[in-house]
Formats: C-alpha cells, sequence, structure tokens
C-alpha cells in the first residue's frame, strides 16, 4: 500500500473531525498517518482527545502531543478512525494484522461512528482471503484452538490455524494473550463465524467486525471512493 493512498484516506477521515470531538485512535500504518495529520490540527488550536487501540499507537499519539483519555472517563467516543485488512460490500472487515484487534473492537463498539481507512488493496467480494486473527487466552490455548477448528468444520469451514509468532517466540497482545490466524477460504457467512467464535471459551476476541463500521474511505490512484451503510 503506498504511502500516498493511506495519506490521502487519512485527509478525508479528517473532514469528519470536529474540535471538541474525542476521538478513537486505530492502529496500523494508516491509522498512523491519521494521527500524524490529526496532531497537526492540535496544533492548529483543535481541542481534542484521543483513546487509543494499542501500546504503538499510545506511544505516538504522546510524541504527536495528542491529549489522551480513557473510555471510562469519555464515556463515549464521537468517531473511531482505524484501518483494516479486508473490508466487503457490506462494510464488515477483517481487522487485527497488526495484533490491536482486541482494543480496536472495544473502542470501536464505544464510538458513535468508525471510519475504516483503507487502500484499494484492501477492498474484496468475500472476506477471507486475509487470515483470520483469533486472540485466544494463553491458559490451555491448544484446546481453544481445537475447539475452534472443530466448530468452525461443524458450519462448513475446513481450513487450518497457525499461532502467531514475533521472531521465534509467541507473539503477545498488548492484553497478554494469543492470536491463532485461521486460513478459511471464502468466509460466505460472516455473521454465522462471528458468533461461533463469540461462544467459544477461550477466544478473547476475532478480527471479524460485523455491522461496525459505518463509513468506508477507499483511496485509489487519484481520488478516495466512500462506502457507508
Ligand atoms: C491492527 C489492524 C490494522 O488496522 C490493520 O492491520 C491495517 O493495518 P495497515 O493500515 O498497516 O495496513 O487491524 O490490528
Amino acid at each position: 500500500m503506498s504511502l500516498e493512498k493511506k495519506i490521502r484516506a487519512a485527509e478525508k477521515a479528517l473532514e469528519f473531525v470536529e474540535t471538541g470531538m474525542k476521538i478513537g485512535l486505530g492502529s496500523g500504518s494508516t491509522a498512523n498517518e491519521f494521527i500524524k495529520l490529526l496532531s497537526l490540527k492540535i496544533k492548529e488550536g483543535f481541542d481534542i482527545e484521543g483513546v487509543v487501540t494499542s501500546q504503538d499507537t499510545e506511544n505516538l499519539a504522546k510524541e504527536s502531543n495528542i491529549p489522551l483519555t480513557s473510555l471510562q472517563e469519555a464515556k463515549s467516543l464521537d468517531i473511531t478512525i482505524d484501518g483494516t485488512d479486508e473490508v466487503d460490500s457490506n462494510l464488515s472487515l477483517i481487522k487485527g494484522g497488526g495484533g490491536a484487534l482486541l482494543r480496536e473492537k472495544i473502542v470501536a463498539y464505544n464510538s458513535e461512528k468508525l471510519i475504516i481507512i483503507a487502500d484499494d488493496s484492501k477492498k474484496v467480494d468475500k472476506l477471507g482471503n486475509f487470515k483470520l486473527p483469533v486472540e485466544v487466552s494463553i491458559y490451555e490455548s491448544s484446546a481453544t484452538n481445537l475447539n475452534i477448528i472443530r466448530k468452525l468444520e461443524e458450519v462448513g469451514y475446513y481450513g487450518s490455524s497457525s499461532i502467531r509468532k514475533s521472531e521465534n517466540t509467541n507473539f503477545i497482545t498488548d492484553s497478554g494473550n494469543y492470536i491463532y490466524d485461521f486460513s478459511l477460504g471464502s468466509i460466505e457467512e460472516p455473521y454465522i463465524v462471528d458468533q461461533l467464535l463469540n461462544s467459544i471459551p477461550g477466544v478473547i476476541g476475532h478480527g471479524l467486525f460485523i455491522d461496525l463500521a459505518d463509513i468506508v474511505i477507499i483511496a485509489n490512484e487519484e481520488s478516495v471512493e466512500i462506502l457507508s451503510k
């Protein structure tokens, strides 16, 4: 994804931001471009408070002098701006390539509006080419992984999974869990997979974001396309 496209999508998202807003700050390289642009608005006098979705985002927001708050203090957020790994025409998403899916979903759920910024490579007819990240408690994680595989098979998804690695060790999320990435092929019924995963003990969260995104800004070579509900 070219940097120009990320910046173009982030610039468009900035048009939805007004002074006085409380804003969820997503994670990943595209969300980072938005954070950098937001810091310029704050320099110009915008009164904004942000809630971060990862340690990396917190580091960047602090470097960028963005005032931060928590969901507990803010109660609810006006808007969240975040990236995605895939988006379909229903604005369903697969997120979590960067491992921040749990906090991203919590923040998105507490926002009046979720705006997704991405380049055109993220737009798909069907979700599932990107491996679906599932955040799993470290406690007996292999058993949870097997339960996920078994339950998915019951609804017709015969895939494989692998535990996410960071260098030679298991990747640990900001919330202290593992991630298993599932290759399922085309996800025909994201709603069913969403509910099924939510029902398995040991699953802390997963990267399917259904009925959460309100607006998706897709940057292509020359301009942006806006998808909305
Ligand atoms: C992190 C995410 C990111 O938003 C997603 O991976 C997209 O990242 P990028 O903008 O770098 O392509 O969900 O958990």
